[in-house]
């Protein structure tokens, strides 16, 4: 087997809870292979949500490392983690997050006045929004768009810095079953078409379905094989 592109390592999260510790995260251990489309299932509280932030770089864990792309990225400086975290990681929520006031095109252009000062920010992120399926919509608020193509939006956002590892913490959560099948079947071209790795939360049978593999989350532990 090649290299893992993503290697997690006995990650542990503990929070104060007053004079207390709680444990969110209890040694969590896997590795992604580039091109694999992984979904992390569990209970609600399970910490899927903070296994992502950990993995994407948003948040550090109390002990443990977190390997992307060879960089130990869970010991990087802060500023050095932002810039990483801006080029490698794309992240998906499942409430879209886009900025209302601006248009999709607006919206997918954003990331790269932080990654990338010079260049055709307009035309690029209207290629990615063509690639989502979203050609037709480039001039529309998000109020204007289903709630499918503001997740395509989102989506195009969180690609058009090329990252190799798409983060996404219950994509599907606000869709309709029909919405959500075509947004797995986008992640899945996109997987295929550009070797993207995906890591997604999700707590829908029919969308951990469409991915390689699944990993079982439970009071903070991944369930063995
Ligand atoms: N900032 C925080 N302070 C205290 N507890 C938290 C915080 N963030 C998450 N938790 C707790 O950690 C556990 C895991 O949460 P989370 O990662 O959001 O789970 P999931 O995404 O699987 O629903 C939950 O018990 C939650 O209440
Ligand atoms: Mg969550």
């Amino acid at each position: 087997m090649t290299e893992p592109t993503l290697s997690v390592r006995d990650v542990i999260k503990e929070l104060p809870l007053g004079s207390e510790r709680i444990s969110i995260l209890g040694g969590v251990s896997f590795d992604l292979q580039a091109g694999e489309m992984v979904a992390l299932m569990g209970p609600s509280g399970s910490g899927k949500s903070t296994l992502l932030g950990i993995v994407a770089g948003l948040d550090r864990p109390t002990s443990g490392d977190v390997i992307l792309d060879g960089l130990e990225i869970s010991r990087l400086p802060e500023r050095r983690l932002a810039a990483f975290r801006a080029s490698h990681v794309g992240m998906v929520f499942q409430a879209y997050n886009l900025i209302p006031t601006l248009t999709a095109l607006e919206n997918v252009q954003l990331p790269l006045f932080v990654t990338n000062h010079n260049g055709h920010h307009a035309e690029h992120a209207q290629h990615v929004l063509e690639t989502v399926g979203l050609g037709h919509r480039l001039h529309h608020r998000p109020s204007q768009l289903s709630g499918g193509e503001q997740q395509r939006v989102a989506v195009a956002r969180a690609l058009v810095s090329a990252p190799p590892l798409l983060i996404a913490d219950e994509p599907t959560g606000n869709l309709d079953s029909e919405s959500g099948a075509a947004l797995m079947e986008l992640l899945s071209s996109l997987r295929a078409e550009l070797g993207l790795t995906i890591l997604l939360a999700t707590h829908n049978d029919a969308v951990a379905a469409r991915a390689n593999r699944v990993l079982r989350l439970r009071d903070g532990k991944l369930a063995g094989p």
